[in-house]
């Protein structure tokens, strides 16, 4: 049986969190490295628990760590941990199919998104629950953009106004999710690029900047200091 959080709540969150995090340097899988002394997947499973509407919560974990990260987040939550794939794509197929009967919205949240508040989950869900197939949270873009070739000698200049960074979760109607896996081809570095494939109409909603990947050794330092002031 699939563990639960809250029975009256009609969002599962798949959380793909077996990559292993080379860009952070040497050492364990990225969703086992510490933050304040905690991993990154207890920090964010604990803020997804946090929000109501979620009635379940499936980890996809490395191959080789399924039942360290069962043993780690029972204290946390009642989560389902599955093994996950190579691509972040196989990993969200493998918690997608784990999902149990009930939940019609599904939200997928990479683990290294540690410190995303409940707040914004809700969001998400709401704008779902409102009627949306399919929602991301978005950030403008601060920088200016170049399209640069192989040389890195730069094409051009790329119109930010129009651009924006997608965050996690992002959330889906359980239909439309799992017609975009079945139909997945090549992986992509996000679900909601599966359903646009699909033709179906994809929706910002606000993002959040503690929503933050944390990818390399500076995103780790900045969510450190983030949590040590009290975000
Ligand atoms: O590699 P990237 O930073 O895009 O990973 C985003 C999320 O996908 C992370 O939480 C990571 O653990 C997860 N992932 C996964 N399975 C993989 C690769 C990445 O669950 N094979």
């Amino acid at each position: 049986m699939t563990a639960q959080l809250n029975p009256r709540g009609d969002v599962a969150v798949l959380v793909p969190a077996a990559g292993a995090g080379v860009r952070l340097g040497p050492g364990r899988p990225k969703a086992l490295r510490l933050l304040a002394g905690e991993p990154l997947l207890v920090h964010a499973v604990r803020r997804l628990a946090e929000a109501r509407s979620v009635h379940t919560i499936v980890v996809a974990a490395p191959v080789a760590e399924v039942d360290a990260v069962r043993e780690l987040l029972a204290p946390v939550a009642p989560v389902s941990v599955v093994p996950g794939g190579a691509e972040r794509q196989a990993s969200v197929a493998a918690a997608l199919a784990a999902v149990p009967a009930g939940p019609e919205i599904i939200l997928v949240h990479d683990a290294a998104r540690a410190l995303t508040p409940p707040s914004l989950v809700e969001a998400v869900a709401a704008a779902v629950r409102a009627g949306r197939p399919a929602v991301i949270p978005v950030l403008p873009v601060v920088d200016t953009i170049k399209e640069v070739d192989a040389g890195e000698v730069v094409l051009g200049t790329v119109d930010r106004s129009a651009l924006r960074a997608v965050q996690t979760p992002q959330g889906f109607l359980r239909s439309v999710l799992t017609s975009a896996h079945t139909a997945a081809g090549d992986p992509l570095t996000d679900d909601a690029g599966l359903v646009e494939k699909q033709g179906v109409p994809v929706s910002c909603v606000s993002g959040s900047e503690y929503a933050l990947k944390i990818t390399r050794p500076f995103d780790l330092a900045l969510a450190e200091h983030l949590l040590a002031s009290g975000g």
